[in-house]
């Protein structure tokens, strides 16, 4: 089994322009907590982890890392990194905690606009996420995101949110890793709301898509000078033979997992050669909805952790491919490949194709099983390691000419990692969930002395 390739040059300071955005990235449901405090509502989240059998470790985000009441701490802990941006989420249900209604809940927004004021008062700029995956129940239970009306229901979140925090706030991130939301949650059941399908999950795939488009159209009408942007989890593929079947099962598996977001995002519809093989599980897609998805966007985020190598398998699923184990290569906790190059390739590929004015790498990191050392220090050499060759892969697509603007590594802090509830530790801060105690690792310290030589230098 490969291990760390630790002969491979750090990055440096003087590869990144000096307005470079760096900063982690957090999700609410993973960390905040909280869940009945001040008039939240319950999330698909909550729910879902109430069903045995769902959670790996029958946990739920009840407590997580208990941030809702700890948040300062986690700031002073962001600032100490030197970060100077920070990318969190919204949780929709502690804004109308039955998804929408004619008053928003003020303390819930109170919550966001203090942690806004936070981050500014340490000189870092929020990045606020307006959907990473929880939705209020009360809308599941009429459809959730198969439901059209869900659409219009986040489109006025978007504004309430634009409305109270866009004097402080100019980055806006509609959703997260719709793949994720959609096909996680309506088509394999292993994220919430729990459904499977082909149909579910293609329909409210395209009505979060088609929420994206509204929500950005709100957020410009409330914020004069928003920057409005998404986060996509993409994934560099390659064929698993030289076979012509691989390459074409390749090109289904890469219409369906980068192009069916990518393509109507920018104007193109959905990828034809994809949507002849879903038949009559198509999505129903109405008269200008694939204008509104194309509303221009300010930046892309990308979201990489891996790359996929893909088979032709004659009948399975409508694409027939699938994601072949390869063997021999690096992996973390989660198996997931470890291949900084595939960053590099992913961000070639996407500037060549769809030549975005502005990237972000808005998640980047990984899991292994941190061990406690006697004195309480975590020397995590391989997520070190993991994060030294990301960034130095994030030189190289400065180096290149990509338009690459931040890096937010994933994540501050140990968390609720959905399914796998708190067996996945992925951060640069390790939690202890008994005693809530936080502990910078390795890897976050190096982070920290890159981050804080750039400040020195600058
Ligand atoms: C991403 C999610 C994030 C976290 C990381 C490990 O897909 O956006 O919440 O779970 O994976």
């Amino acid at each position: 089994m490969p291990t760390t390739n630790d002969a491979s040059p750090l990055p440096r300071r003087e590869q990144f322009p000096a307005d470079f955005r760096w900063g982690c990235a957090t999700s609410a449901y993973q960390i905040e907590g909280g869940v009945d405090l001040e008039g939240r509502g319950e999330s698909i989240w909550d729910r879902f982890c109430q069903q045995p059998g769902r959670i790996r470790d029958g946990s739920s985000g009840a407590v997580a890392c208990d941030h809702y009441q700890r948040w300062r701490e986690d700031l002073d802990l962001a600032a100490d990194l030197g970060l100077n941006s920070y990318r969190f989420s919204i949780a929709w249900p502690r804004v109308f905690a039955r998804g929408r209604g004619a008053v928003a809940n003020s303390a819930g927004l109170d919550f966001y606009s203090r942690l806004v004021d936070g981050l500014l008062e340490r000189g870092i700029e929020p990045w606020p996420t307006l959907y990473h995956w929880d939705l209020p129940q009360a809308l599941q239970d009429r459809g959730g995101w198969q439901h059209r009306d869900t659409v219009a229901a986040f489109a006025e979140y978007a504004a309430v949110l634009g409305r109270v925090l866009g004097d402080r706030v100019r980055n806006w991130t509609t959703h997260n890793e719709p793949w994720c939301s959609a096909f996680l949650g309506y088509r394999e059941g292993v994220h919430a709301p729990g459904v499977q399908g082909w149909k579910s999950a293609l329909q409210a795939c395209h009505h979060i898509l088609l929420s994206h488009g509204k929500a950005t159209a709100a957020l410009r009408a409330e914020v004069q000078d928003a920057r409005v942007g998404i986060a996509l989890s993409l994934h560099p593929c390659q064929p698993a033979t030289a076979s012509p079947q691989d390459a074409q099962a390749m090109q289904r598996h890469d219409g369906l997992r980068n192009r069916w977001f990518l393509d109507p995002l920018y104007g193109r519809g959905y990828p034809s050669d994809v949507w002849e093989l879903f038949g009559k599980n198509a999505p129903m897609v109405r008269h200008n909805d694939l204008q509104v998805i194309a509303a221009p966007i300010d930046f892309l985020g990308i979201n990489y952790y891996f790359p996929e190598t893909i088979e032709h398998v004659a009948g399975e699923g409508p694409l027939s491919a699938q994601v072949l184990h390869v063997a021999d290569v690096e992996r973390t906790a989660t198996d997931w490949e470890v291949c900084p190059q595939g960053m590099v390739r992913l961000l070639e590929r996407v500037h060549r194709d769809y030549a975005p004015a502005n990237i972000y790498l808005t998640e980047n990191g990984a899991c292994y099983d941190d061990e406690v050392a006697a004195n309480g220090t975590i020397l995590d050499v391989q997520r070190r390691s993991y994060l030294q060759r990301h960034v130095a892969a994030a030189s190289e697509c400065v180096a290149r000419g990509i338009p690459l603007r931040g890096y937010f590594a994933w994540t501050l802090l140990d968390n609720f990692e959905w399914a796998e509830g708190y067996t996945r530790r992925f951060g640069l801060t390790h939690v202890d969930f008994k005693t809530q105690r936080r502990t910078l690792k390795a890897s976050g310290n190096w982070y920290r002395d890159f981050l804080r030589l750039q400040l020195d230098e600058q």
